[in-house]
């Protein structure tokens, strides 16, 4: 596992661009994806976004958040006057799992046993990026960074991530998938809720 080879005092890697190197090599945990998607944006950004793993667009691409849900992302953050490009964005888990249909390749939810194995990852990514705010987007995210299974419903807004020795503020909100799967008359509502979240991110942030 990650851990193991890379707690190997001279192969831990000291900078965020060591650990991306360490990720890029691996091998997905259930084979399948073209490639690690790794996380995106500075060291030093001062809000990042964890997502759940990437998806069918984000698998072809090797960026984060680039398919409908990231599209979605980035327009709620614009909206609520969060600047992408000086955000840290990723992935609780960094290789697309899926099913194929037909031509298709339908996402499959990440188990929490594939969580756990790449925790590791997300963690020291965390360390070297040292944003002071930390979003979780859904309930993979709030599972990689807090190791429990905790409704959205119930911590949706600030929320303290104990098992990271509060090392920075945190923040849950729903994935934007979860918007785009709603019912048409339900979507409007739910988006403009998420931009209201964003809104307090982007004040957190300030
Ligand atoms: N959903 C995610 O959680 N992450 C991505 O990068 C894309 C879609």
């Amino acid at each position: 596992p990650a851990k193991a080879v890379a707690a190997m005092s001279d192969q831990a890697p000291k900078t965020l661009d060591a650990l991306n190197a360490i990720i890029k090599r691996s091998e997905p945990l259930v084979p399948g994806a073209t490639q690690a998607v790794l996380g995106e944006g500075r060291v030093g950004s001062t809000i990042a976004f964890v997502g759940e793993q990437p998806g069918d667009q984000e698998d072809r691409q090797g960026r984060p958040f680039v398919g409908p849900a990231g599209q979605l992302l980035s327009r709620a953050m614009a909206e609520a006057g969060i600047d992408r490009e000086a955000s840290y964005l990723t992935n609780a888990v960094k290789h697309f799992k899926f099913e194929e249909r037909g031509k298709r390749r339908i996402h499959q939810k990440p188990t929490a046993g594939e969580v756990s194995h790449y925790r590791w990852w997300l963690d020291r990514e965390l360390d070297f990026v040292a944003p002071k705010l930390v979003v979780a987007l859904g309930a993979t995210a709030v599972l990689a960074l807090t190791g429990k299974s905790i409704p959205i419903t119930r911590a949706r807004g600030p929320f303290r991530f104990e098992r990271l020795d509060d090392r920075f503020q945190g923040f849950i909100t729903v994935h934007p998938s979860y918007l785009l799967r709603l019912p048409d008359e339900a979507k409007e509502e739910a988006y403009a809720t998420f931009v209201g979240d964003l809104r307090r991110v982007a004040e957190l942030g300030r």
